[in-house]
């Protein structure tokens, strides 16, 4: 189990390149199976996850490529209609491409994801959906085995019954080539979702959003084209958070600030200060952090679940009393008693985190959980007096391209150890 050791405390100062979007490259990847032809993808960050979704690809037979941030498909044709449990239980995402292949062809078997430490991680609405479309669902042995019974996927009107973007980017995509206009309400809207969106129109679809409303005209067939993926939002705002912990100074390139509207507001509010310096480039400083009353998750444009375990561990040294409180997962705070090993004072009250004022926090061993509590380590070991060990860090090194690199270069004394 790999893992790394961090010195602390210490303020960041330096400048980082945010990669491309995680959440933005498996979608897209996946959504290359709809399509006939060849394209290249750039802006793939080089992560477990990324590399892992090519080899899923690779195995169902599909010629692609992925080599230096650019993912290269030269035919996406599949030829083994099953994607196994060994690859699904290591990538909850890859449910998404039952949409898509099922609208190709006419068959395909792929495991159940099952759940994971942040919670149940459900697929009924992509189930749901997908029957409604005209595809024969069972589940057997531990797999979804589905059957399209007509030769095209109807079209559907259907209103989600709950947000959720795995399930509205899945069946966008299979809507691409149904038969007829389809409607889709109550939709996700995240700015990964509308960068597939971008992707699959190059590519020939007819997809119009309005609000939460998705409408796909069907179309015969998607070409291949060229796309260059945005860059990580949920980066950018870690990074821009360890900031704020550590009262240091950040330049960040390839930035996109519209992506993180919300969580931005809600940390000037707290002590950051922004200054622009070119279109993609800003600097991040404070000196001042101070808490604030509380944060509560919800889907875009709220403030992102997937920032909740990083701003946690920002305000652990701060003022009064702070609270998070998590709405979309039921079980994400998880990274919760590894924060405590700091010495943070937390109390969680049901979907509720309090987070009392301490005055010092020290080094420890912990542990990462999932992708984004593992990060909230990095802040509370950067904020810690002494030596921090983070075991099982490929939860970092599966949404984190270089991150020790790119700490190291802030300052950050970082070193991985077998
Ligand atoms: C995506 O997961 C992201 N993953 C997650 O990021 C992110 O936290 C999540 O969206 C919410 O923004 C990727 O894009 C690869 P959901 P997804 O379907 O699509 C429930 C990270 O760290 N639900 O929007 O799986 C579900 O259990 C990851 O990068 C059902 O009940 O999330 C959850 O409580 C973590 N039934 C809520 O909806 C369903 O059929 C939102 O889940 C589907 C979802």
């Amino acid at each position: 189990m790999q893992k790394v050791v961090i010195e602390g405390p210490v303020s960041l100062s330096g400048e980082i390149d945010i990669s491309g979007s995680k959440n933005a490259s498996l979608p897209i990847i996946i959504s290359t199976v709809l399509a006939k032809g060849s394209c290249l993808i750039g802006n793939i960050p080089n992560l477990r996850d990324t590399r892992f979704l090519v080899s899923i690809l690779k195995d169902l037979g599909c010629r692609v490529d992925f080599q230096k941030n650019v993912f290269a498909v030269h035919s996406s044709v599949i030829s083994k209609k099953s994607a196994d449990y060994e690859y699904v239980r290591q990538m909850r995402a890859s449910i998404v491409l039952l949409g898509p292949v099922i609208a190709r062809y006419k068959k395909f078997k792929i495991a159940l994801p099952g759940g994971c430490s942040i919670g149940t991680r459900g697929i009924d609405l992509h189930l749901k959906a997908l029957k409604l479309m005209g595809v024969k669902i069972s589940i057997r042995n531990g797999y979804v085995q589905a059957e399209r019974k007509f030769s095209k996927l109807k079209a559907i009107k259907h209103k989600f019954s709950k947000i959720s973007v795995g399930a509205t980017q899945n069946i966008l995509m299979a809507a691409t080539l149904a038969k007829g206009k389809s409607i889709l309400k109550n939709c996700a809207i995240e700015p990964e979702v509308i960068d597939l969106i971008k992707f699959l129109n190059n590519c020939g679809a007819q997809i119009k959003i309005n609000k939460r409303t998705i409408s796909i005209n069907g179309v015969e067939d998607l070409n291949l084209h060229n796309h260059e993926v945005i860059p990580d939002r949920v980066e950018a705002g870690s990074y821009i958070l360890a900031t704020m912990a550590s009262k240091g100074k950040l330049i960040l390139n390839n930035f996109k600030p519209d992506d993180l509207t919300n969580p931005l507001e809600l940390y000037k509010s707290m002590g950051l200060k922004i200054k622009k310096l070119s279109n993609s480039s800003y600097q991040f400083s404070c000196q001042n952090l101070k808490s604030i009353n509380k944060i509560s998750t919800k889907e875009f444009p709220g403030y992102p679940t997937d920032l909740q375990a990083q701003v946690i561990a920002t305000l652990l040294k701060t003022g009064k009393r702070s609270k998070v409180e998590e709405n979309i997962f039921e079980n994400r705070f998880i990274h919760i008693p590894e924060l405590r090993r700091f010495g943070a004072d937390l109390k969680i009250k049901e979907k509720t985190v309090e987070i009392n004022k301490v005055s010092e926090l020290y080094g420890a061993e912990v542990m990462a959980t999932d992708i984004r509590a593992s990060f909230s380590l990095i802040i509370g070991a950067i904020i810690s007096k002494g030596t921090t060990t983070i075991n099982r860090i490929y939860h970092l090194d599966r949404g984190y391209e270089d991150f020790d690199l790119k700490l190291k270069k802030c300052g950050v004394n970082i070193k991985r150890k077998k």
